[in-house]
């Protein structure tokens, strides 16, 4: 589409053009590229209303918007998180009763509207065009880290460095600024995580395609 708002480069990385939509592709700026809406708020009310009147509607107003955001939030909510343990820089047991599953872990991986990890991450994904370079390529990831490590930078990089741009995926304290649909939930289930980190563990050095283990 010559002229597109596809042809553009949204996170600036150089090189091929990028076709996904431009929504998908600014995770990384949401820390810092969100409107300040609260210097956006005009006040609009009527000037022709006197004495308390004004006073009781604000209050009403304020009653209703916070008995909505309480519901919608109560609505959000999903089932608490697993409890985990942080050992050294990772988390060795796994955070549900059932193995990972790489095949399935390597669809989330590729998955851009779930793990979205292709956005920062290049990885052993050849179908999949258009990797990001902002983190380390996957590639090797199943040699260079253990299996708890692996799980503790997904669940939440943060725990490691807290400036990280990679995204808590198990985790939902601290996520404020996250749309509505994933408000009280994390990114991805527990044993969405578990796949993810099987599938990692598969991917060693000197391997092209770690699809199969
Ligand atoms: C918004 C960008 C971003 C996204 C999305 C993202 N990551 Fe990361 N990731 C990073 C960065 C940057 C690092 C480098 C270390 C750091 O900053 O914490 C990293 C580090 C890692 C590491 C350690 C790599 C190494 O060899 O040192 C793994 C493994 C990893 N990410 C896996 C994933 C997976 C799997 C997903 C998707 C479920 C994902 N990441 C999504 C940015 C991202």
């Amino acid at each position: 589409m010559p002229g597109g708002r596809g042809d553009r480069d949204p996170i600036g990385q150089g090189g091929a053009p990028l076709s996904r939509p431009a929504s998908q592709a600014t995770l990384p700026h949401s820390k810092s590229g969100l409107p300040d809406l609260a210097t956006k708020v005009r006040i609009s009310g009527k000037p022709e209303i006197r004495g308390g009147s004004g006073y009781a509607r604000l209050v009403l107003t304020t009653a209703f918007l916070c008995c909505l955001a309480a519901s919608a939030s109560l609505a959000a909510a999903g089932p608490p998180l697993r409890p985990f343990t942080i050992v050294g820089d990772g988390i060795p047991a796994s955070l549900t009763d059932t193995p990972g599953d790489a095949v399935r872990g390597r669809a989330i991986v590729a998955d851009r509207t779930k793990g979205l990890c292709l956005l920062c991450h290049a990885g052993p994904i050849p179908e999949e065009r258009f990797h990001g370079d902002i983190g380390p390529d996957l590639a090797g990831a199943g040699s260079r880290w253990s299996v708890g490590a692996l799980r503790l930078r997904l669940v939440d990089a943060r725990a490691l460095n807290p400036d990280t741009i990679m995204p808590s995926y198990y985790r939902i304290e601290g996520t404020a600024r996250v749309g509505t649909p994933w408000r009280g939930k994390p990114v991805l289930e527990a044993q969405d995580i578990e796949d993810v980190v099987a599938y990692l563990a598969t991917l060693r050095d000197g391997q092209t395609e770690g699809s199969r283990p």
